[in-house]
């Protein structure tokens, strides 16, 4: 097949069985579901060759001001012809004037910096059966009513307005939050995901904080499949280990066009996932 040959359209529901293929060849962990919540807060695009969904990327659209930038895919056989560019343009296109984060892998790294992006930050990817870990004192089960405030608490901490993801969150999540004086000061999430479940957005004040909403989560899943995306400066590290998950991997956080921000008390400790910040 002919690079000319490839034809982009905008990724619609029809594409999303064509695009697992592709994340699965790439051994991502995601299932159809993962590609679908992507793509419902997202516009994307999907490169088509005799048929057949050969590349795809997407722009996840978050306020106003902010867009990450992911599921960027070319099938093994049609990678060095320029595929990924055309892909990345239009992805950047459907972010406008935003700024664009992305967690990048090795292969996507030179693709990224020819188009502006710079380093920022470490991604590290922990995953595995989690041990035996009991509930701490000070976190509880968060109510629907709560869900609000934590998007509040999630742009403080990443400077994204993520409203849309936390309604999916609400549909689909269990919330672990803690509350100092009336006032909530932490929350996690879990869902499920990829090969099991995955923790985050994971938001607290320090890394103490961050460690008992994990453990509330965790607790009573023994043997469970559990992956947590973290920074490599989170303090997690050790206590990730311990706890199960074993450090598999990573990411370049990455960002082009990024608004300066302000020094903030509170922190994210875990990713909502690679994809979406
Ligand atoms: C990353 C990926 C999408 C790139 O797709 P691609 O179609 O091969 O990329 P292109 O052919 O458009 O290359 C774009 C540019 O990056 C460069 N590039 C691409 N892969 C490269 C590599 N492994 N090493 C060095 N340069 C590379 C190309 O030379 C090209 O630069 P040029 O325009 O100056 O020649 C593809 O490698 C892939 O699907 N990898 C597996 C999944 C993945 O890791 N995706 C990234 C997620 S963050």
């Amino acid at each position: 097949m002919l690079a000319s040959e490839i034809e982009l359209v905008e990724f619609t529901p029809a594409h999303l069985e064509g695009a697992l293929m592709l994340s699965q060849q790439a051994q991502w962990p995601h299932r159809i579901e993962d590609w679908a919540m992507v793509l419902s807060l997202s516009r994307g695009v999907a490169a088509i060759g005799h048929g057949r969904v050969v590349g795809t990327a997407m722009a996840t659209l978050y306020g106003d001001d902010v867009a990450t930038i992911n599921m960027v895919i070319v099938d093994e056989a049609m990678r060095g012809l320029g595929i990924g560019k055309r892909l990345m343009d239009f992805a950047l296109d459907a972010a406008t004037d935003r700024e664009c984060r992305l967690v990048a892998t090795q292969d996507g790294l030179p693709l990224y910096e020819k188009l502006g992006f710079r380093e920022n930050a470490r991604i590290v990817q922990h995953q595995g059966q989690i041990a035996a870990i009991s509930a701490p004192q000070g976190v509880e089960w968060a109510t629907a009513a709560d869900v609000a405030e934590f998007a509040a608490l999630d742009q403080a901490a990443c400077g994204m307005n993520r409203r849309n993801l936390f309604a999916l969150l609400a549909e689909h999540g269990r919330f672990a939050v803690i509350r100092r004086n009336g006032h909530i000061s932490g929350f996690g999430v879990l869902r499920s995901f990829g090969r099991g479940e995955l923790a985050g957005p994971v938001v607290a004040d320090n890394a103490a904080d961050a460690k008992n909403l994990l453990s509330f989560l965790l607790a009573g899943r023994e043997g469970n499949f559990l992956r947590v995306d973290t920074y490599d400066d989170s303090g997690l590290a050790t206590w990730l280990t311990e706890s199960g998950l074993s450090h598999v991997g990573g990411g370049i956080a990455m960002t082009r066009n990024a608004a300066p921000r302000e020094n903030t008390t509170i922190h994210t400790f875990a990713l909502a996932s690679q994809a979406l910040g």
